[in-house]
């Protein structure tokens, strides 16, 4: 052991990492130390006391904590060989640092176990990625149970911020105070899910946008997993996080190796903003990449809303030309197009063109779509297959379930078993031919169901299950690199950082609801940038509420991500394309800024409200978005603080939209109405004074330097 205490670090943060003979433990995380601190003073006499009346030397919180090390909280691995090594020692061999990576390799030989643990801080986005690796250097099979990071957390971090919902109520943010004992969020549906997105956020008590230290979490992967954050009974405090594996379901042959999914996290001393400017940044560079970097992220016109299973190809070329008109850039034929798709309980597996409703195929609507200036992108769901399908009546052994039970159908559909390779090779086979024969662009790939009791060869097969979804959409990018790939479940029931390292944008809800919208966006904010967030203008009649908002307000909401539009054009009133073309127009002349710009979200001292904007990354302009959500409780707004901007610099503020259809107020701020310039220092330490707006309304607002 020649280096005992390993210092990562980047411009603004330090993680130091202590490892001895035993497993490595981080000692400090958070803001950076000053070049030159003298790490090795820390063993000189500041090391952790040992408690009275308990175990008689120091307890290591490792980043994989032991039982056999005398902690007795919740450890790193569990597993066993048919009850034997079931509690491992392991002793570090040895210590690879890089630059900002390090790995540790440890072993224990009694167990005949090799646990790999590595870290990498990313100077550029301050993201560390952690993983651990479980090698089986025994003959015996060993039966793995749990392998999961352990991230030590500073006794100030008290609050948790988390994040539920269900289908269309995705990234619903909560709170709770994390003291004396553990909170755990497990989800067991087989897809990232909606009620339990893997992500979560610790920081000092009342940790906000813009202050307090705060630590994010996320997990990369597509299944089930576990989230446990716990304040020990002796103070000390830890993120756990990790697949979440059933019984049997991971058995380690003789020299194999199971790696844990990617955490992702991240230390900010500035609230959430930093956190979610962190993540961002980790997902533009690292995470997300486009078939054509650079290109820009095209306006989609989606069919769903705007027509559902009735496809009518002389309709729809009238939607291709509407669409058009509105300056839409990207046209996509939703669920509905193949054989016997004519409503949710038939036809998936078939993936075949419906020549019943498309007699001429699909070259028209394309040579139309392309004639028109856009691309064309088609809607998938590969992972399904419906009872009433040939494919299911030819091959009801490709049906994802367990042998002598009933599987129960979700949304009238089973999951298909990529796992057999005969399923798994018809389904890229399908996709390959239709990718093949037409020139699509996009595909929007669905999966709208959890997985039930899945058995695959014996045991449960939802970790298995996501390998081979993985495998599937690999094999598609490699076949057809152009194509871009949005990733839905039912909405956003599949986003994390795993499934974009394959994927281009994701569906974030399929509520279309402006006001829904604000905080299901907000909510995603936290972990993903503006340009993969797919939202739409939908139909003023929402179709998942069944409430009304004028275009104005959907407009607005819809223009912070990767927008489009979802409704049917060609029945549209003037006055609401007009809407549309004008919102489109607006989203286009800023997408530059929003898409690569820095996002935040404002502290607002007004319950109701609502703020986030985006600045340029030369503080030279931005933009702001400054929402109501109900009648407001008092007479007068309170003003909005503007985190990012050049304290230096005088700013030009101006309204560009406002979606009320007026103001209640004797008079508004005289900024709204009048050339008024202000210092970011003002802007940013004061704030812009703000009116009461209707509810259920926005205002845009562009900020400029001058
Ligand atoms: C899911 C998606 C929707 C739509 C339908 C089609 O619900 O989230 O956007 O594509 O499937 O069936």
């Amino acid at each position: 052991m020649t280096k005992p205490l390993i210092h990562l670090s980047t411009d603004t943060t330090s993680l130091l990492i202590k490892a001895d003979q035993r497993l490595p433990e981080m000692l400090y995380w958070g803001k950076k130390l000053p070049e030159g601190t003298d790490l090795e003073s820390y063993f000189h006499g500041n090391h952790r006391p040992v408690p009275q009346a308990r175990i008689d030397s120091d307890t290591v919180l490792s980043l994989c904590p032991e039982h056999a090390r005398g902690l007795f909280t919740s450890p790193g691995l569990e597993g066993s060989r048919q009850g034997d090594n079931w509690s491992p020692e392991f002793s570090v061999e040895e210590v690879l640092q890089q630059e900002n990576s390090v790995v540790f390799s440890c072993r224990d030989p009694r167990a005949e176990l090799k646990l790999s643990v590595h870290l990498k801080l990313n100077p550029a986005t301050d993201v560390l990625e952690s993983r651990l690796e479980l090698t089986n250097e025994g003959n015996a099979p060993y039966q793995l149970q749990k392998l999961t990071n352990t991230l030590a957390l500073p006794v100030a971090a008290r609050e948790i911020q988390y994040f539920q919902g269900r289908w269309t109520h995705e990234f619903q943010t909560e709170r709770k105070i994390l003291d004396r004992g553990g909170f755990t969020l497990e989800n067991r549906r087989g897809r990232t899910s909606h009620e339990h997105f893997p992500g979560m956020m610790i920081g000092d008590t009342g940790f906000s946008e813009t202050a307090g230290s705060v630590y994010g979490f996320h997990l990369g992967w597509s299944g089930n997993h576990r989230f446990h954050a716990e304040a020990m009974s002796d103070g000390r405090r830890y993120l756990q996080a990790g697949e979440l594996l059933m019984p049997g379901e991971m058995t380690l042959a003789a020299g194999e190796c199971y790696t844990t999914p990617t955490l992702y996290s991240t230390f900010s001393s500035e609230g959430l903003n930093g956190i979610s400017q962190n993540f961002h940044r980790h997902v533009r560079s690292e995470i997300v990449s486009f078939p054509e970097p650079g290109k820009v992220r095209p306006v989609h016109l989606n069919t769903w809303e705007g027509i559902y299973f009735d496809h009518d190809p002389e309709y729809i070329l009238k939607m291709v030309r509407a669409s058009a008109e509105i300056g839409v850039e990207r046209f996509i034929i939703d669920d509905g197009w193949f054989r016997g798709r004519n409503g949710d309980n038939a036809a998936l597996g078939d993936w075949y063109l419906d020549t019943g409703k498309y007699p001429e195929g699909l070259q028209p609507i394309i040579d139309c779509v392309k004639e028109h200036g856009m691309e064309f992108g088609l809607w998938f769901e590969p992972e399904m297959i419906s009872p009433d399908s040939d494919l299911y009546r030819k091959h009801p052994e490709w049906m994802l379930h367990t042998e002598g039970y009933d599987q129960v159908t979700i949304r009238n559909q089973y999951v298909l078993n990529l796992q057999i390779p005969e399923a798994f090779d018809y389904i890229a086979g399908r996709l390959d031919a239709l990718l093949s024969e037409y020139d699509i662009r996009y595909i929007k790939w669905d999966m709208n169901r959890e997985l039930v009791q899945p058995t695959h060869q014996g045991k449960a097969g939802f970790h298995g299950q996501v390998e081979a979804y993985y495998r599937l959409v690999d094999f598609v990018r490699e076949k057809h690199p152009l194509v871009e790939i949005e990733t839905c479940s039912g909405g956003g029931g599949r986003v994390d950082y795993e499934v974009l390292r394959r994927t281009h944008r994701f569906w974030a809800s399929d509520c279309n609801d402006a006001l829904e919208r604000q905080a299901i966006q907000r909510g995603a904010s936290y972990f993903f940038p503006l340009e993969i967030t797919g939202a739409h203008i939908g139909a003023k009649l929402c179709h998942t509420t069944g409430r009304q908002h004028n275009s104005h307000f959907r407009g607005i909401t819809a223009l912070f991500g990767h927008m489009g539009v979802e409704l049917d054009p060609a029945s549209a009133s003037e006055e609401e394309k007009q809407a549309f073309a004008k919102y489109i127009a607006l989203h286009k002349s800023f997408r530059g800024l929003l898409h690569t710009g820095q996002h935040f979200r404002c502290d607002t001292d007004v319950k109701e409200t609502q703020a986030w904007g985006v600045v340029s990354q030369n503080q030279q302009e931005a933009v702001l978005m400054y929402s109501q959500f109900k009648m407001s409780e008092y007479a007068l707004a309170a003003p909005v603080k503007i985190p990012g901007l050049n304290p230096d610099t005088t700013y030009k503020v101006e309204v560009l939209e406002n979606s009320s259809t007026d103001i209640y107020m004797k008079q508004c701020p005289p900024w709204m109405t009048e050339t008024v310039t202000m210092s970011g220092a003002l802007l940013g330490q004061v704030g812009l004074m703000m009116p009461v707006l209707q509810p259920e309304s926005s205002l845009l607002i562009r900020i400029t330097g001058v």
